[in-house]
């Protein structure tokens, strides 16, 4: 497979060819991960969850996500990895998360990915006029949990949606090259698909964004109490007789040939 670039990405998207993301935390599952065809590596800082066994992704420091960015990139070959900035290292000044992203870029990264809406415009703009190319995260955004009062679905009143696609927009228009939409309903992800001008990357939103992301570990089985959004792949591969290996390539083929997430099954 020839390394994918932006241009391949928005191309595909636009092809309606969908985006398959999933997190990945160090080389091994790198390796394995790209060969199995997953387009979009994101070094999550969900590695607060799962790798640091933490409650919330708060705790994660910019210097974690350096060394996890850096440990995926020595192996990937072909697939285009984003790194997020955590909690608190674009919060303080435009410098700042400025700062930040060169970091993560120089342990490797080709994108870096904020959370938020209207407050990363400024910042947004910045990183794309200095060539790092940006991924918005809108809808659950799991940095605010504690001011978003939980886990909870987002969107659901004609405010929360209306608030979503402006920031959407207001995103897109800053020059983010995709957004991550998590924990909306399926209607609403489906008019933003439609309306927002640059691919959106669901997880728990629906079967109509230009792509799917996961949690590596949930795709995996391994989370004892995984979202209605989750589904095994591992179970499944299991039962074909396969590994991980083949239960990543079934996520990849169901993303693509629409079959996941299943709005009834996964959906809000
Ligand atoms: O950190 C993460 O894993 C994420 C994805 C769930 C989108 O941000
Ligand atoms: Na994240």
């Amino acid at each position: 497979r020839k390394p994918l670039t932006l241009p391949r990405l928005r191309a595909m998207a636009a092809a309606g060819e969908k985006l398959v993301m999933l997190t990945c935390y160090d080389a091994t599952f790198a390796r394995v991960l790209d060969a199995a065809g997953v387009d979009l590596l994101l070094v999550g800082d969900s590695l607060g969850n799962v790798l640091q066994g933490r409650e919330t992704t708060l705790p994660v420091t910019l210097d974690e996500m350096a060394y996890h960015t850096r440990c995926v990139a020595t192996a990937r070959t072909s697939a285009f990895l984003i790194a997020d900035m955590p909690f608190g290292s674009y919060h303080d000044s435009l410098e700042q998360g400025i700062a930040s992203a060169v970091a993560l870029m120089r342990a490797g990264a080709q994108m870096v990915k904020v959370e938020g809406g209207a407050w990363v415009v400024p910042l947004v703009r910045a990183l794309v006029e200095r060539g790092i190319p940006v991924c918005g995260h809108l809808g659950l955004t799991p940095q605010s949990v504690h001011a978003l009062g939980g886990w909870r679905v987002q969107g659901r009143d004609e405010d929360g949606a209306a608030r979503l696609r402006a920031d959407a927009l207001a995103l897109a228009e800053a020059g983010v090259a995709m957004i991550v939409i998590e924990l909306v309903p399926t209607a609403l992800s489906r008019q933003l698909a439609a309306d927002v001008p640059v691919p959106l990357i669901g997880i728990g939103a629906g079967p109509d964004t230009a792509g799917q992301v996961l949690v590596l570990h949930d795709l995996l089985g391994l989370n004892p109490h995984p979202a209605r959004f989750v589904r095994d792949f591992m179970a499944d591969a299991a039962a074909a007789g396969g590994g991980i290996a083949e239960a990543v390539r079934r996520y990849g083929q169901a993303v693509r040939d629409g079959s996941f997430p299943d709005p009834e099954v996964h959906g809000y």
